[in-house]
């Protein structure tokens, strides 16, 4: 395990806390965030996806954004975040939705076509990788513009998707 993801598990195990599949981290990464731990994450998950290809990330609000920012900053690209609200200002737009099974509802996300481009080569980030629906709803989106989707990273994965790049995964919080 590399050193950042020692202290995020570190972090986990003194102010937040496992309770079966749910991690609470809302004392330094999805609620009260540490932009220093942030930035640490975003150098690692940055080093992972340097020798590729990459236009911009994309993320959907709310948790995503700082791990998106931290990651867009390193490689040096923009990042998107698919809105869950569509705002007057946005006429032309992509949507998806995605079922949330741990608030148990289903959102809507929108991405403005003035943002997203055909051909555009993106990177997807998130805080957790759940069951996947926001990855879904954004894969959605992106086949929708015509773009093309590059790779997937998170900070915690809680799936067996081996294909997801993260810092931590369950074996890991588990073990
Ligand atoms: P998904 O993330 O793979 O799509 O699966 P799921 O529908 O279960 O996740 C719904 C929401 O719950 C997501 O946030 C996700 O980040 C969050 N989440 C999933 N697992 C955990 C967990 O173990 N701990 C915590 N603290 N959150 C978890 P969201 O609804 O998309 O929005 P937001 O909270 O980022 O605004």
């Amino acid at each position: 395990m590399n050193s950042v993801a020692k202290e995020l598990l570190g972090r986990i195990r003194r102010e937040g806390s496992i309770n079966g599949q749910i991690i609470k981290v809302d004392r330094f990464l999805n609620h009260m965030v540490d932009p220093l731990l942030i930035d640490r994450l975003g150098v690692e998950l940055a080093g992972r996806f340097a020798d590729r290809e990459i236009d911009k990330i994309i993320t959907a609000e709310s948790s995503g954004i700082m791990i998106a920012q931290a990651l867009a900053r390193h490689l040096g690209v923009p990042f998107i975040y698919a809105k869950k609200k569509r705002p007057l200002t946005m006429p032309e737009f992509f949507a998806a939705s995605s079922y949330s099974f741990t608030k148990e509802e289903s959102t809507t996300l929108y991405v403005s076509r003035e943002v997203l481009q055909e051909g555009e080569r993106l990177l997807f980030a998130d805080d957790f990788f759940a069951v996947g629906s926001t990855f879904k709803a954004i894969e959605q989106i992106i086949e929708q513009a015509g773009a093309t989707l590059v790779g997937a990273t998170v900070i915690i994965n809680k799936s067996d998707r081996r294909d997801i790049e993260a810092i931590l995964t369950m074996k890991d919080l588990t073990a």
